[in-house]
């Protein structure tokens, strides 16, 4: 059973200045390493953890490695997202019984620390999921890994907790295609859809759909283009991409207004929010807990479903190509994805687009 996040891999161009990156501005600290020094030849990795999240960096040694490939084609992103399985031999069988592809068949690393239990299939792209199970190693990391402690870099204070959700672009009329993918191979459960009607600004468009994990620790949303006037931001994503990947992931906090405060003095760039959306915010979300000078000070967004509401704010893509990006959400009661923000920030990334030329 697949139980929770367990680490996001991102391939990259260059692992070391990236992880000064998360480290400095994220406020991630250094966990674990492998690489020539480890008796890697391959790739460098490096393991960065805040509380419950680890985002894993990794680099390539030559031009031909796989990974160099992947870069190649795709540039800096999201190459695997990894869940914590009690059982990755039987989730990646029902997967394979169920329509998945085999990127790696089921395996045990092993050393003097335990034993690492880990299989992966593909998914859309070139992203693949890897189910884990490292309860029996007592290791750092996984077998070849030693710790990583790096001289802490100046940073603000950030309080990231876990990863909430991880949305993938795919290609027009794939998200069916993968929605039905998740709900046969991983028996995750639909949860929220998006239309058109719900996320179409005067230009472009989009639909989506969120599949989840039983126990809802688990949320992958799915969006694909939707014809508007002009180009979708989700085409300009598969097209700077080569193809379909990882759009955005959400990390979760307890207290977004000192979490945005400490993002922006360490110089994490977000998408601009209008002055007037705070000039309606009071109406539109009723009372809540927050003061909403700050809020529009620091440009955070927020929703409300019936449940509760939530905050929310989204970096500008954090590489050249305008590809993969990082939400920072509170949630507080609502379980929703920011439905009614939808519309002023796609506004937004819609400007960042023009400057770009591709709207
Ligand atoms: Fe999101």
């Amino acid at each position: 059973m697949l139980s929770e996040f367990k680490y996001v891999e991102f391939f990259v161009s260059n692992a070391k200045q990236a992880s000064h990156y998360y480290r400095s501005v994220f406020g991630f600290k250094g966990y674990a390493y492998s690489g020539p020094e480890t008796g890697n030849e391959e790739f460098v990795s490096y393991v960065l953890k805040q509380n419950k999240i680890f985002f894993v960096l990794t680099t390539a040694l030559s031009d031909e490695h796989p990974i160099s490939k992947w870069v190649k084609k795709h540039g800096d992103g999201v190459s695997e997202i990894a869940f914590s399985s009690n059982a990755p031999n039987e989730d990646y069988n029902y997967a394979i019984e169920n329509g998945a592809q085999s990127f790696y068949d089921y395996k045990e690393f092993k050393d003097l620390n335990g034993v690492y239990k880990t299989a992966a299939v593909k998914t859309y792209g070139e992203v693949i999921h890897s189910f884990i199970d490292s309860s029996q190693y007592s290791g750092i990391w996984k077998p070849g890994f030693i710790e990583y402690n790096p001289d802490p870099v100046p940073s603000n204070e950030v309080d990231l907790l876990l990863v909430d959700h991880i949305v993938g672009n795919v290609e027009d009329n794939k998200m069916d295609e993968w929605v039905d993918f998740y709900e046969k191979s991983f028996n995750f459960k639909p949860f929220i859809e998006f239309t058109e009607d719900d996320i179409a600004t005067k230009y472009s468009a989009l639909r989506s759909k969120v599949m989840k994990s039983d126990n809802n620790k688990i949320k992958l949303p799915i969006n694909e283009p939707a014809k508007g006037l002009k180009k979708s931001q989700i085409q300009e994503y598969i097209d700077y991409n080569n193809g379909a990947g990882v759009q955005h992931i959400a990390l979760l906090t307890s207290d977004i207004i000192s979490t945005i405060a400490g993002l922006r003095a360490n110089g994490a760039e977000f998408l601009d929010v209008p002055d007037t959306y705070y000039d309606e915010l009071k109406n539109r979300v009723g009372v809540i807990d927050e003061d909403i000078q700050k809020l529009r000070e620091l440009k955070i967004l927020v929703d409300r479903d019936s449940d509760g509401y939530l905050l929310q704010l989204f970096t500008k893509p954090i590489q050249d190509r305008p590809t993969l990006f990082i939400e920072i959400i509170q949630r507080k009661g609502c379980q929703g994805f920011g439905k009614g923000n939808f519309m002023a920030l796609f506004e937004s990334i819609e400007r960042e687009q023009k400057k770009r030329g591709n709207l």
